[in-house]
């Protein structure tokens, strides 16, 4: 097989890059190690920044997500039993949309599909050679036979546990770590939401969120040890410490249900700098982790894809690579925004430690937050998305 672009992984930030390449007359390859079932049912984060929405509904995907999305103004904080809910639009007139990651995943692969553009699931023993020469090589098996695709570039798009990551020599790439002592138990519950909005409750003794997907479907997360193991959390205890963390003096307690989805993820900060190596460039989990707090990961994908795109867009149509030779440098940027804002709402909203000044001036952080319009723009700001790097077209065409 020959194509320009291989991409490896069918996550979103592989899918809207094959989508928005084919936009552009750029052929595309997308190997998935996954079953189509698998990836569209994965369970994870759910909230799209208003950039993120305009970029789909540009790429023709809108229909479903503007149907179905929850729009937000702003989310919740509830401390010292007290809720307040943070306007974060009043000026702006952006919004926040909540839309599962499974939804955005479903909406890529039926377009592609429609395209008629390969999309591979389930291959095996996926391998990348020839990244620093102008002929890399994507291999993989079914089962029975290996493939071969010839492509002119790569695109990293399998995740954090991929292989595109570990390609580079050693040293070639830098990498910036940060790990919390702490992860998310995350569920998904047959119950009511029981505020409009998302919460973030910043109980003494740790932080537990309630998001939702629908009228009666809730995401909640608590925060619990780095080393916990699910078992250690029967629906009980999940609901006990939900409801105790949750408690407030001017809202009733939280509808308990049925439990039908569980996973815990580590809290973890990562970025890969630069983004690229040779013939080979990553995007999203691929190139950067950001800890859940505030539901950045699959905005960053999103963004990466569509200066990868422009990017392509461009060298295919007028063979100059200036701005390819570029993309680390113009995504990494707004990669490192998200990664001050995930970061700073973490330490916030999170205990991480037992140290009474840290909760004090936690505290403090979140009166001003409860208080403050300036505060309350500043947070919207890039809790709705900063602006992405590039459009996702080359405008050379004219
Ligand atoms: N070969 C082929 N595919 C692979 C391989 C491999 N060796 N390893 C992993 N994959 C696939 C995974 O099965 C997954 O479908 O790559 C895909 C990566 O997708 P994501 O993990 O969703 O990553 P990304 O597309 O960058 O999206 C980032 O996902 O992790 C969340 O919260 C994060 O929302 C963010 C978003
Ligand atoms: C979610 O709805 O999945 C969600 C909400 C808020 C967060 C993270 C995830 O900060």
């Amino acid at each position: 097989m020959r194509c320009q672009v291989a991409i490896v992984g069918a996550g979103p930030a592989g899918l809207v890059l094959g989508h928005m390449l084919h936009l552009q007359g750029i052929d595309s390859i997308i190997v998935e190690r996954r079953t189509r079932d698998y990836v569209e049912q994965r369970v994870r984060a759910g909230v799209l920044e208003q950039p993120s929405v305009d970029l789909l509904t540009d790429l023709g995907l809108g229909e479903r997500l503007h149907d179905r999305a929850l729009v937000h103004n702003g989310f919740y904080i509830r401390f010292d039993r007290e809720t307040h809910h943070l306007n974060l639009n009043s000026r702006s007139g952006r919004h926040s949309y909540v839309y599962g990651q499974a939804e955005v995943v479903h909406d890529l692969i039926e377009a592609r599909i429609s395209a008629g553009q390969p999309l591979i699931f389930g291959a095996d023993e996926v391998s990348v050679t020839g990244i620093d020469t102008d002929r890399p090589v994507v291999t993989f098996s079914d089962g029975q036979q290996t493939h071969r695709i010839d492509a002119d570039f790569v695109a990293g798009c399998d995740g954090s546990q991929g292989i595109c990551r570990t390609l580079p020599p050693a040293g070639a790439l830098a990498r910036f770590v940060r790990s919390y002592p702490v992860a998310w138990l995350g569920i998904l519950a047959h119950t009511a939401p029981v505020t409009a909005e998302g919460m973030y409750c910043a109980h003494p003794d740790g932080l537990s969120v309630h998001s939702m997907r629908g009228p009666r479907i809730t995401r909640q997360y608590l925060q619990v040890p780095a080393h916990t193991e699910l078992q250690d959390w029967p629906d009980e205890r999940i609901w006990q410490e939900l409801l105790r963390r949750s408690e407030s003096d001017d809202h009733p307690p939280l509808e308990t249900g049925e439990i039908f989805d569980r996973s815990i993820a580590l809290l973890r900060s990562e970025v890969t700098a630069p983004m690229q190596y040779g013939s080979l460039f990553l995007l999203g989990d691929a190139a950067h982790i950001v800890p859940p707090t505030g539901a950045k990961g699959l905005n960053l994908a999103l963004s990466d894809a569509c200066v990868l795109s422009h990017a392509l867009g461009a060298y295919y149509c007028t063979g100059n690579s200036e701005f390819l030779d570029a993309y680390s440098a113009t995504a990494l940027p707004r990669v490192w925004q998200a990664q001050n804002f995930s970061a700073k709402l973490t330490s916030v909203l999170h205990r991480l430690s037992d140290d009474p000044m840290e909760y004090e001036l936690r505290r403090a952080q979140l009166r001003r937050w409860a208080s403050s319009d300036a505060e309350q723009d500043a947070l919207g700001e890039v809790y709705f998305g900063l602006p992405f790097p590039t459009p996702w077209r080359a405008e050379t065409r004219t």
